[in-house]
């Protein structure tokens, strides 16, 4: 490991890039977690997820990470062999599959490809087909983080409405929230599954449940063996800025501190902000002559975005180059795309500047590590950023 200086480059798509200031939020010495100051920050702080999630409904603050959150949404909504339709969008969707299993549920898992969305047509003819109404859920993931594909929640909600159908809607928003606009309450969700590693812009630790009031009425009959997970308590204990158990005192700081700074800036321009980014980078991408995963413009990610090596390349050799040669993290291809494919985060703390230092690492890299590609990536997004 060669000595290095200035500023690693964390530009995975989740841990992001956490700010000065809510590092020092974070740093504050810790306090009383049954006290009356700690009350008002738990407050706040759950106020603000509620803007986030776009709720008014309950908001549940788990000291987990993002799995555990998962966890949550199905331990509390349903009971053992309950039916619940997934989609395989990708290595996420596909991970919380599997724990849906594990925890004793039936699990219808279309086939995807790794490069769309969920099909929302598809949505609507499953649940035309469930003439017996087996199917208690629908759980699908916002934007894939291990391709960079991002499903449309909205026409999905339109969809599940079309087919009359009473499933659940529950939506893994991990890394969508406070990046892609989401809207909880507008869009029918009834359980939004978050965490605090990528768009809230802290550090991991935290798992975020946001529950309507159709969750709700169901986790008063949902059989699934939960204790850790219970709503209930916690939903309690919040109306007074307490908790069940001893909360993640810091990273709470530092939610207030994370929360402060987007909706200063406001969610609107926030996720702008992501969309530009993300188009830089994507005519970055083309400039290169390589391939974005994401086949469906529509569902083009403002997250991260996903790049297809050339054939006979490694996409983790090209990493660690990188990472060695300029100090920038890129994110691995995950599960069947591991070696194939490298993700570019541009989530969460991000400035244009940031951008173009990031594609300069990956232009610098393509070029020692000798794969075939056409200069002028940076450029591109360079103008767009410019001109946009
Ligand atoms: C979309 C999505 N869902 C779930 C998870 C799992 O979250 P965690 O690793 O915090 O448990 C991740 C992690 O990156 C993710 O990106």
């Amino acid at each position: 490991m060669t000595a290095k200086s200035g500023r690693h480059f964390l530009q995975i798509p989740g841990p992001t890039n956490v700010p000065d200031r809510v590092l020092r939020a974070l740093s504050r010495p810790t306090i009383d977690h049954r006290g009356p100051s700690f009350a008002e920050i738990a407050r706040e702080a759950i106020e603000g997820l509620q803007q986030v999630f776009r709720t008014s409904g309950a908001v549940v603050v788990y000291p987990s990470s993002g799995t555990g959150a998962w966890e949550a949404s199905l331990v509390n909504t349903l009971s053992p062999g309950d039916k619940v339709l997934m989609f395989e969008t990708g290595h996420f969707a596909t991970l919380w599959q599997n724990m849906a299993v594990r925890l004793g549920l039936q699990v219808d898992f279309v086939p995807g490809d790794w490069r769309h969305g969920v099909d929302p047509a598809l949505v609507e003819a499953r649940l035309v087909e469930d003439r017996g109404r087996a199917i208690k859920a629908v759980a699908i993931v916002h934007n894939e983080t291990s391709t960079g594909v991002t499903s449309r929640v909205a026409e999905v909600r339109r969809r599940m409405d079309a087919a009359g159908h009473p499933a659940l809607l529950i939506v893994d928003t991990i890394s969508s929230l406070a990046s892609i606009d989401f809207r909880h309450d507008e869009w029918g969700v009834d359980v939004s599954v978050g965490c605090s590693q990528k768009g809230l812009m802290l550090p991991p630790g935290l798992g975020l449940n946001a529950v309507s009031d159709r969750a709700l009425a169901a986790s008063k009959s949902a059989r699934l063996p939960r204790s850790y997970w219970d709503w209930e308590p916690m939903i309690k204990d919040n109306k007074a800025g307490f908790f069940p158990y001893t909360p993640a005192t810091n990273l709470l700081y530092g939610l207030q501190e994370a929360l402060r700074m987007l909706l200063d800036e406001g969610l609107a321009s926030v996720f702008a902000r992501h969309r530009r980014h993300a188009e830089a980078t994507r005519r970055a991408v083309q400039a290169w002559g390589l391939e974005v995963v994401c086949l469906n413009p529509e569902e083009y990610s403002s997250s991260l975005t996903g790049v297809m090596m050339p054939g006979g390349h490694d996409a983790d050799a090209l990493r660690m180059a990188i990472l060695d040669r300029f100090d920038m993290s890129l994110g691995t291809g995950l599960g069947k795309w591991k070696g194939r494919i490298f993700r570019i985060g541009h989530l969460g703390h991000f400035n244009d500047l940031m951008l173009a230092g990031t594609l300069s690492g990956v232009e610098l890299g393509l070029a020692l590590s000798g794969v075939p590609f056409i200069r002028g990536g940076v450029s591109a997004a360079l103008d767009y950023l410019s001109s946009n």
